[in-house]
C-alpha cells in the first residue's frame, strides 16, 4: 500500500491534500501533530469525509514530529480520539499503557507499535522489529539510510523476519530511496509519501512519482530489478525512458535510482537484489570495469562503461553513450559530410565523443580549459588539441560538440566554446540536456547552425539501453 502522511495544519487542509491524491494511495496517516489546534469535531467531520483506512499519528519532536507537548498529555488526546472512526494507532516503542492498548483492541483499532531513529539505523534492527511485534502490533521501524551498506541491511529484513507479515520498514535519507520505491521487497505492508508541497527534505517522493513511474505497489517477488548507479543520481531522468517502456511492453521489472558511495557494496546488493542491469554514470564509468566479466569493443576503447547487464551470470559492460552520441548524425556521417570537428571538453564524455568520431575517420580537434587534458586525450586518439585563447584561431569545422557540464543548470551562465566564432555552416551539438536551450546553442542557433540538443544523445543512449537489459526493441510512444 502507499500511505499518505497528511501533514496540514487543519482538517480541512488533510482533506485537500487526500482529494489532491486520492487515485493514488490506499491508506492516509492523519499528522495530527502538524494541526494547529486539535478540535475532535473537525477530525470527526474529516473521518467521515474520507473514504480510507485512517492511521492516527500524534508524532513527537524527538521522533522527528511537531508534538512538543507533555507526554502525558499526549497520550490523553490519543485516548479520546480512539472514540472515532480510525483503523490504526501508532504507538511507539516506549510507550507501556495497558489501557490504551485495552481501548484500541475494543474499538478494533490496530495498533502500530513504532520505533525511530532519524541518525541512522540500529544495530538491533531485527530484534528490534521482533519485539515491537511481541504483542501482536504491527512493528513499524522508521530508520535513516546514510550508506549503501545500511540499504543493504533494510533489504535483508524480509529474509531475516520472513515469518512476521505485518512489519512496516520506512527509510529515510537519499540512500534509503530504493528501499521506498521497493518497499515491498523489505516485506513492508506500506510506505509513506508525502502530499504535493510538503517538506521533502528527507527525499520523500510523491504518491504519483511511486505509483505512476514506478509502479511501487505492483513490485512482486517475480519483478525484474534494473536501475542507475551515481552520485549524485537523483536527477537523473533515466527513469522516465526505461520505466514506462517496461509498462508499454508489459515487462514486470522496475529501473530504481542508487546513490552509491562504494562501487563494491552496490555489487553485493546487486546480488541480494538479483539486479538484472544498471546504468552507469559519474564518477562509476570506469570504477565498474574490475568487476565485469566481459566487455564490448568500445568499452575497452573509451576505458569507460555505462550500461552493464547480467547474461548467463556474468557481468557484461558496453558503452551507449559511444552509438547514442553518433546517433543524431548518422545521416551526415555517412554521407561523409563531417570530416572536421572540434571537441570542447577533455573529461569522461569527450572520451567517448571523440573516439566515436574517429571510428568514422574525423579530424578532431579537442579544446579543454585544463590545456595538458586535452592534450593527453589527443594523444591517445589520435587527434589534435589547443589551448582555450586559441578558439578564436579554429576554423573550418563541420561540428562543434559542447561536453563539459559548464552550462548545465545551475550553471546557465557558462558557455565553454566562447572565442569560438560560429559561421553558421556547422552542426551545434551540447550533451547537457538541462536546460535544453544551452547559452552554446543559443549562440550557434544565431548563427543560423543545426543545433543538435542532449536530450537526442540522452534518448538514443536509452534505447539501446533499453534493448541490452531487455532484448527488446524500445517502443513507439502510444
Ligand atoms: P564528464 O564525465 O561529464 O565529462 P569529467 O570527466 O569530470 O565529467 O569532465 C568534465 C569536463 O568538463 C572537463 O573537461 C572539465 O574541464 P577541466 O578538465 O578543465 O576540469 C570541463 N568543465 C567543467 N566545468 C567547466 C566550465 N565551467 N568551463 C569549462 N570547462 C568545464
Amino acid at each position: 500500500m502507499l500511505c499518505l502522511s497528511l501533514t496540514g495544519n487543519d482538517c480541512r487542509t488533510c482533506l485537500t491534500q487526500f482529494q489532491n491524491h486520492r487515485e493514488s494511495v490506499e491508506l492516509l496517516e492523519l499528522r495530527i501533530d502538524c494541526h494547529e489546534e486539535i478540535m475532535i469535531e473537525d477530525i470527526s467531520w474529516f473521518l467521515e469525509s474520507v473514504t480510507l483506512p485512517v492511521i492516527l499519528t500524534c508524532r513527537r519532536t524527538k521522533d522527528g514530529g511537531k508534538y512538543a507537548g507533555s507526554e502525558k498529555a499526549r497520550l490523553k488526546l490519543l485516548e479520546e480520539l480512539m472514540d472515532l472512526d480510525f483503523r490504526y494507532v501508532e504507538l511507539e516503542e516506549d510507550v507501556r499503557r495497558p489501557d490504551l492498548e485495552q481501548k484500541a483492541a475494543d474499538r478494533s483499532i490496530r495498533v502500530i507499535r513504532s520505533s525511530y531513529d532519524l541518525v541512522g539505523i540500529p544495530d538491533d534492527l531485527y530484534l528490534r522489529l521482533v519485539k515491537l511485534r511481541r504483542r501482536g502490533d504491527i512493528a513499524k521501524v522508521a530508520v535513516t539510510a546514510n550508506s549503501l551498506d545500511d540499504l543493504m541491511k533494510l533489504f535483508r529484513v524480509e529474509e531475516e523476519l520472513h515469518d512476521i507479515p505485518e512489519k512496516v520498514v520506512i527509510a529515510l535519507g537519499e540512500y534509503g530511496i530504493p528501499a521506498r520505491i521497493l518497499y515491498r521487497r523489505t516485506g513492508s505492508l506500506y510506505t509513506c509519501c508525502l502530499p504535493h508541497g510538503a517538506d521533502e527534505a528527507a527525499g520523500h517522493l510523491s504518491p504519483e512519482i511511486l505509483r505512476d513511474l514506478y509502479h511501487a505497489d505492483r513490485v512482486n517477488g517475480n519483478t525484474r530489478i534494473f536501475g542507475i548507479i551515481g552520485n549524485p543520481v537523483m536527477h537523473t531522468s533515466s527513469p522516465k525512458i526505461h520505466n514506462p517502456a517496461f509498462d508499454q511492453l508489459g515487462i514486470n521489472a522496475v529501473y530504481v535510482p542508487f546513490l552509491v558511495d562504494d562501487i563494491r557494496a552496490f555489487f553485493q546488493l546487486a546480488d541480494i537484489l538479483d539486479i538484472k542491469g544498471f546504468s552507469v554514470t559519474v564518477p562509476f564509468k570506469q570504477q565498474v570495469l574490475p568487476y565485469l566479466g566481459k566487455i564490448s569493443r568500445e568499452v575497452k576503447l573509451i576505458g569507460s562503461c555505462n550500461t552493464v547487464y547480467k547474461k548467463n551470470d556474468l557481468w557484461q559492460g558496453v558503452n551507449t553513450d559511444f552509438y547514442g552520441f553518433l546517433s543524431p548524425l548518422q545521416e551526415e556521417l555517412e554521407a561523409q559530410r563531417i570530416r572536421k570537428a572540434l571537441v570542447i571538453g577533455a573529461g569522461g564524455a569527450a572520451r567517448s565523443v571523440v573516439w566515436a568520431l574517429r571510428n568514422y575517420y574525423c579530424k578532431v580537434c579537442i579544446v579543454n580549459r585544463t590545456p595538458e587534458k586535452a592534450e593527453k586525450l589527443a594523444g591517445e586518439t589520435g587527434s589534435s588539441w589547443k589551448p582555450v585563447s586559441q578558439l578564436d584561431t579554429i576554423t573550418d569545422v563541420d561540428l562543434v560538440v559542447q561536453t563539459t557540464s559548464g552550462g548545465m543548470t545551475p550553471y546557465e551562465e557558462v558557455d565553454p566554446s566562447l572565442g569560438y566564432a560560429f559561421t553558421g555552416r556547422e552542426i551545434a551539438y551540447d550533451l547537457v540536456y538541462k536546460p535544453k536551450h544551452t547559452r552554446f546553442l543559443k549562440r550557434a542557433g544565431a548563427a543560423g547552425c543545426r543545433q543538435v540538443f542532449g536530450m537526442e544523445m540522452l534518448l538514443a543512449q536509452g534505447v539501446l539501453q533499453f534493448e541490452s537489459f531487455t532484448g527488446f526493441t524500445y517502443p513507439q510512444k502510444d
